[in-house]
């Protein structure tokens, strides 16, 4: 049946929509050709808390080519939050200028709509406002008081916490702190938009069809059924494009009001201020041991904050619950409502910061126990999720960790810290283990064959996006396997809410989900073909043969995978591990990422080319937590001083290392049909702590505190030799 296997999944073929990129003809949101249309731009407040007194708009309304200016004044009412504190998910509503009051700093208080982008942009700073000024909550310090627990699923614990500390021979107490980081994709949040007659349809990356297309009907209070989203490619996304935020808003009133449709984009600047970023996490951790390496008890507490309108908050304390074998165990989680924007999901939520404080904990404890690292770890694994009280589906940390160690030579690691030196150089070596959920979700296809002569054309239609990450080869991949036509004869359509819903690229669920969404549409096309001509489904017959018995030239198929009674029955993750060697400078501080090794195991790979893309795009995003990603608060006023990608600094081709990545062959039937598990955000967890593990191995000094400046190295008393 399979004619030509090496179009099938498995093989590192290249994106399929690479040369329309490399071209500039895939198109993204802001670049549709539209009619008559025209932009806006959203006005910022430049106060943190308080109240609008006034906001004269008479001198940007008198502008040429200027049609309207949005205010409060003006605003049609939309639905609001429902309370005072909501909860932020993906698809709460985005209400704009329904009040005076500003929460935070860059809060949107104004949009000018004009017939050029340069207009708008003009007139936008004509526009006059006093604010009755209020002294905004900025420092967690100063608000402490105001701490919360958000919910019941903020807290954990199993077995006896102290008695667990009691039990340790030796104990470590320590505190991490991560900073601000905003998601900054390289595409900036843009939208058409077009309201006509009750009906909204808009080009807009976003990243999740299906909860977009429900936050903006709620919105606008209109059916679901009339808001369409289209975008066939987005350039990057790592959260800040799962929530629908008030730009969006905004042009849909614009287009409403003045009935044309409506370009938005978001600066750089505003994609500070108005389109999430993770928040600041403080992770205090208890760990307790007995001589042997066995672990007795584990503790993770998270202070972190929150807007003062809107929660939401970065499960740090998950990966605790979860990693090792922890007879006792204690999680929480505490929010601190602040005048800043309301954090959201940032590549691996949780995850990317809650590995860093774990990882370097379990780094210093096995320092403390004078044990290899990987031994402690692999001392204290464990095949039940305890945290869930679930099996894993499968879990390879182990392997990953040896066939790692090997890989990367760790038996050449000095144990002791400072001991290894080139000249002015000190070398070392970090390890750490990752694990990030696998989530798999419910997901239709539809697919539509042609033949043509003894060939078959398929369509694969679906409301799945690709922001990057290698949706259309995937899943064209995953048609050409279950068809078994060349994948060159594969349309995949994505990108459009009236297509198939899918649950759209977020969490890590994206491949799995939707290559089995598009494999169930395709077993069903051909079980139809089949049962039509009384065929056993056990026969082998390909698709072309099988629509010629049928008299048929075309052919559609819809299909919905979901997941099943075994799935639900077990804990379903991806595993891997890192390792880093770095080289320290002792009289700068300065240091090197000098290699890395990342090893998988994240089910079966559907094409090793594109999931390397994601990991060493994960591995990257993680040295950048560690070398130079921070957002600064202006500790009074509240605005970002980090505002352009000059001075919020990302790495770069010359920051990274060289880097192996390992997928270790795993194919895990439990997590799904295909054995697929999700890698996009596995290949962040955990990377900082084997950074800042090995920066310890270099030198003797434990950095707790992300990013790790050659300032800080310094400050710690970095001297020549220092063990
Ligand atoms: Mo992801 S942070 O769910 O895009």
């Amino acid at each position: 049946m399979k004619s030509i296997k090496a179009s099938g999944i498995g093989n590192p073929i290249d994106r399929i929509e690479g040369h329309l990129k490399v071209a500039g003809k895939a198109k993204y949101a802001s670049e549709f050709p539209v009619e008559n249309m025209v932009y806006a731009q959203g006005v910022n407040s430049t106060i943190a808390k308080g109240k609008i007194t006034s906001i004269d708009t008479s001198e940007a309304e008198k502008q040429n080519g200027v049609l309207a200016v949005i205010t409060y004044k003006n605003a049609e009412k939309l639905k609001n939050y429902p309370k005072d504190m909501t909860n932020f998910s993906l698809t709460t509503v985005a209400p704009v200028f329904q009040d005076r009051q500003v929460h935070y700093y860059g809060q949107y208080i104004a949009c000018v709509v004009a017939e050029t982008f340069e207009q708008a942009q003009y007139a936008c700073r004509l526009i006059k406002v006093t604010y009755e000024e209020e002294t905004p909550d900025i420092h967690l310090d100063k608000n402490r008081g105001k701490a919360y627990k958000p919910g019941e699923s903020a807290d954990f614990s199993r077995g006896d916490m102290d008695a667990g500390m009691r039990e340790a021979d030796v104990t470590l107490e320590q505190t991490y702190t991560t900073p601000i980081e905003h998601q900054q994709p390289m595409e900036l949040h843009a939208a058409i938009v077009n309201w006509n007659d009750g009906k909204v349809k808009m080009y807009a990356n976003q990243q999740i069809l299906n909860q977009a297309t429900t936050s903006i009907s709620e919105t606008f209070g209109i059916p679901k059924e009339d808001v369409q989203i289209i975008t066939p490619y987005i350039g990057g996304g790592f959260g800040s494009k799962l929530n629908v935020y008030k730009h969006i808003t905004m042009a849909t009133m614009a287009s409403k009001m003045i009935g044309r449709p409506v370009q938005i984009t978001v600066t750089r600047h505003q994609m500070f201020t108005n389109t999430g970023m993770r928040q600041f996490d403080e992770q205090e951790m208890r760990l307790g041991a007995k001589k042997d390496g066995s672990l007795t008890a584990l503790a993770h507490h998270t202070t972190s904050h929150t807007a003062k309108n809107l929660q939401y908050f970065e499960a740090c304390g998950n990966v605790s619950k979860m990693l090792y074998k922890t007879p006792n165990n204690a999680v929480t989680h505490r929010l601190i409502p602040l005048n800043i924007q309301c954090p959201s999901s940032m590549r691996a939520p949780g995850e990317a910061t809650g590995s860093f404080a774990l990882e370097s904990a379990m780094d210093e404890l096995a320092w403390k126990l004078k044990m290899d690292p990987i031994d402690f770890r692999i001392k204290n694994d464990t095949q039940v999720d305890m945290g869930a009280d679930k099996p894993f589906s499968s879990r390879l940390l182990i392997e990953c960790l040896r066939i790692g160690a090997d890989k990367f030579g760790w038996e050449n690691r000095k144990m002791q810290p400072g001991t290894n030196k080139k000249g002015n150089w000190l070398i070392g070596y970090g390890v750490s283990a990752a694990s990030r959920r696998a989530p798999y979700m419910k997901t239709s296809a539809k697919v539509v064959l042609e033949l043509n002569e003894a060939a078959v054309n398929a369509n694969i239609k679906m409301d799945a996006t690709d922001i990057g990450t290698g949706t259309y080869t995937i899943v064209a991949q995953t048609v050409s396997e279950y068809l078994g036509i060349p994948v060159e004869n594969v349309k995949v359509e994505i990108g459009d809410s009236e297509f198939p819903v899918t649950p759209g690229s977020g969490g890590s669920w994206g491949a799995a989900s939707y290559c089995n969404g598009a494999r169930k549409a395709c077993e069903n096309a051909i079980a139809k073909l089949k049962k039509k001509q009384n065929i056993t489904e056990s026969e082998e017959i390909e698709v072309a043969e099988l629509l010629q018995q049928n008299n048929l030239t075309t052919f559609e198929a819809e299909g919905t995978a979901e997941p099943s009674e075994e799935y639900k029955k077990h804990s379903v993750f991806s595993f891997g591990a890192n390792f880093t060697e770095v080289w320290v400078d002792k009289d700068t501080g300065m240091y090197r990422i000098k290699r890395m090794v990342n090893v998988g195991s994240a089910g079966k790979i559907l094409n090793p080319k594109t999931a390397y893309g994601q990991i060493i795009g994960g591995l990257t995003m993680g040295a950048g937590m560690v070398i130079a990603e921070r957002t600064q608060v202006e500790p009074n006023y509240g605005n970002f001083i980090t505002r352009t990608l000059a001075d919020y600094h990302v790495p770069v081709n010359l920051d990274m290392a060289n880097i192996d990545v390992v997928f270790l062959p795993e194919d895990d039937k439990i997590a799904n049909e295909m054995g697929v598990k999700g890698i996009g955000e596995l290949g962040i967890t955990s990377v900082a702590a084997s950074i800042a593990n090995a920066i310890f191995n270099a030198t003797g000094k434990r950095m707790r505190d992300l990013p790790i400046t050659p300032e800080k190295l310094i400050e710690a008393g970095l001297e020549p030799g220092v063990a």
